[in-house]
Order: C-alpha cells, then sequence, then structure tokens
C-alpha cells in the first residue's frame, strides 16, 4: 500500500486516508494509490462502507500543478485515462461512500468528492473547480459529475468562474449533504455510513448500480437496468432472511448475512 494513500479499517469501515502535506496536491502516486485503495474497499468483504478522508486540515487541493506543468500534450494522453480510471474505481466502489471534507476541496480534489455518493463537509470546507485560472479544465469527471449532481447552470457558473464555493452554499445547491464543525466531519462521515454495516450488502450494491448506471442512460434502458438488478437480488439469502423476518416478526427485524 502507498504511504501517500493508506486503507484503514475499523469497524467494518474502511478509510481511504491521503496523506501528503501540506496540501495533499494530488500527484500521480496519490492517483494510484487511491485506484489500488478502491479496488482494495471492492474486494474485501470485512468492509460494508467506505469514507475518503484527507485528515483535519484539508480534504485536496488537486492535481499536482508542479507535477502537470512540464506536460506536454501527448504525455497527458497517456496520463490522463489513469487519472480518471483512479476516481471511477472511486465511484465504482460498490458499497456506500463518503467524502469527509475539512478545509479545500479543489479541483481534482472537488472531482475526488464528486465521485462519492454523500458528502460531508466542515464549516471551513471550501469546494471549486478552479481549472480555467491555470488554462484548463476539470480532467477528472468535474464537467460531467458536478453538472449531474448540481445542474448544467450552477456547475457551468463554478466551472466557467473557477470561483471558490463555501460549505454554506455548497449545502445549499446539493454539492454537500452535511455540514458540520470542522472537528466532527470524520466523526460526522462515520455516522452516515456505520447503519450499513451488517446490512443487506448485495441489495444496496444492486440499488448504487441501478441509481449510477441508470443515470447514464435514457429511462427506458435505466428501467430495464433496474428491472435486471430487482430479479437479480432475489438469488440472494439476504432476499430470503428479509422477507421471512418480515413475515415472522415484523418490519425492520432481520439480521442480514450480506450475502
Ligand atoms: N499542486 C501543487 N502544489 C500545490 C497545490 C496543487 N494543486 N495546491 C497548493 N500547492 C502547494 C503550494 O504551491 C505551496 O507550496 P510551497 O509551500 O512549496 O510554496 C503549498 O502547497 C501551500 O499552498 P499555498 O501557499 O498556496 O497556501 P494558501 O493557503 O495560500 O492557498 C490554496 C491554498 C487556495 C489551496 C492554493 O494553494 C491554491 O489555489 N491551490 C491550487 C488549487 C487548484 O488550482 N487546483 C486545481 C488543480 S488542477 C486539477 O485538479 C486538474 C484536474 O481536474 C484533475
Amino acid at each position: 500500500m502507498s504511504e501517500v494513500v493508506r486503507f484503514e479499517v475499523e469497524g467494518g469501515i474502511g478509510t481511504i486516508r491521503m496523506d501528503r502535506p501540506p496540501m495533499n496536491a494530488l500527484n500521480f502516486e496519490v492517483q494510484d494509490g487511491l485506484a489500488a485503495a478502491a479496488n482494495e474497499a471492492t474486494v474485501r468483504k470485512d468492509v460494508s462502507a467506505v469514507i475518503v478522508y484527507g485528515g483535519e486540515k484539508v480534504f485536496a487541493a488537486g492535481a499536482d500543478i508542479k507535477e502537470m506543468q512540464t506536460m506536454s500534450y501527448t504525455d497527458m494522453v497517456d496520463r490522463s485515462a489513469a487519472l480518471q480510471a483512479a476516481f471511477t474505481a472511486i465511484a465504482r466502489i460498490p458499497k456506500p461512500t463518503v467524502a469527509a471534507v475539512t478545509g479545500y476541496a479543489l479541483g481534482g480534489g472537488c472531482e475526488l468528492a464528486l465521485a462519492c455518493d454523500f458528502r460531508v463537509a466542515g464549516e471551513n470546507a471550501t469546494f471549486g473547480q478552479p481549472e480555467v485560472l491555470l488554462g484548463v479544465i476539470p480532467g477528472a469527471g468535474g464537467t460531467q459529475r458536478l453538472s449531474r449532481l448540481i445542474g448544467p447552470a450552477r456547475a457551468k457558473d463554478i466551472i466557467f468562474t473557477g470561483r471558490f464555493v463555501p460549505a454554506e452554499e455548497a449545502l445549499r445547491i446539493g454539492l454537500v449533504d452535511e455540514v458540520v464543525a470542522p472537528e466532527e466531519v470524520y466523526a460526522a462521515a462515520r455516522r452516515r455510513v456505520e447503519r450499513y454495516v451488517g446490512g443487506p450488502a448485495y441489495a444496496i450494491r444492486a440499488a448504487k448500480e441501478a441509481i449510477d448506471r441508470g443515470l447514464e442512460v435514457d429511462l427506458d434502458t435505466g428501467l430495464e437496468i433496474e428491472r435486471m438488478q430487482f430479479a437479480g437480488v432475489f438469488a440472494t439469502r439476504d432476499r430470503d432472511i428479509g422477507m421471512a423476518s418480515f413475515v415472522e416478526l415484523g418490519p425492520g427485524k432481520a439480521q442480514f448475512e450480506g450475502r
């Protein structure tokens, strides 16, 4: 495991912890570490949910500008697929994910938060896609995931201007789901996903895949994805447990096995 991205598991929750002071700039090593951690989070049976965290001071101030400064067009053609793949690996973790955002989440940092299912931010958090101020555009999903989450006009305002978006505004426009005191961010993110430990893991997985894949296609195709996922979960042990428990004991008492 990389030194700049650790994967720590406690109580069924995996934490992908970026650790590259001072700003967690997302250089190639961090990008590759994120991809490796996402793969580990995906395959480990003892992980029910995932937190992406950059520590108490900063989430991430974006791709490493000093590393990119001398890159040519062809260098970036070669590298950009790995950059996007790392963030897509986070987005495709088939378990609930939450970004715990303290301080700056800019450029690739904002895009990393967007690749999670939920975002919990400190009152001092600052979001933004300032790439145009460097003469480039977001390249790790920002033009796509931000506009899908908050709508094209708001995304265009944020991306065209490169302006900073404070936590309070981010909450109002749906860019974050919860704002808490800065020192509470990691605990609040944990609280948000703790409920999934011991849950019906394959039903949650199927729901996530149906929502995320469905958002990428037309309604009829999305409904077909949902229909297949819906029928598919009838093959799980948790479906047997969930329905038998309801019939015998009433709602909400099932003890799921995650299989
Ligand atoms: N890449 C490389 N180094 C960075 C960095 C980045 N994205 N962000 C900050 N740093 C470095 C600074 O150069 C500085 O290094 P030195 O101490 O060696 O000078 C150190 O981190 C501390 O930064 P500042 O002195 O600037 O601290 P500040 O508190 O005054 O400002 C900041 C903090 C607002 C985050 C400011 O540093 C900043 O605007 N950073 C760049 C943000 C940005 O443009 N991000 C987008 C990157 S492009 C991208 O992400 C493309 C993509 O889509 C994947």
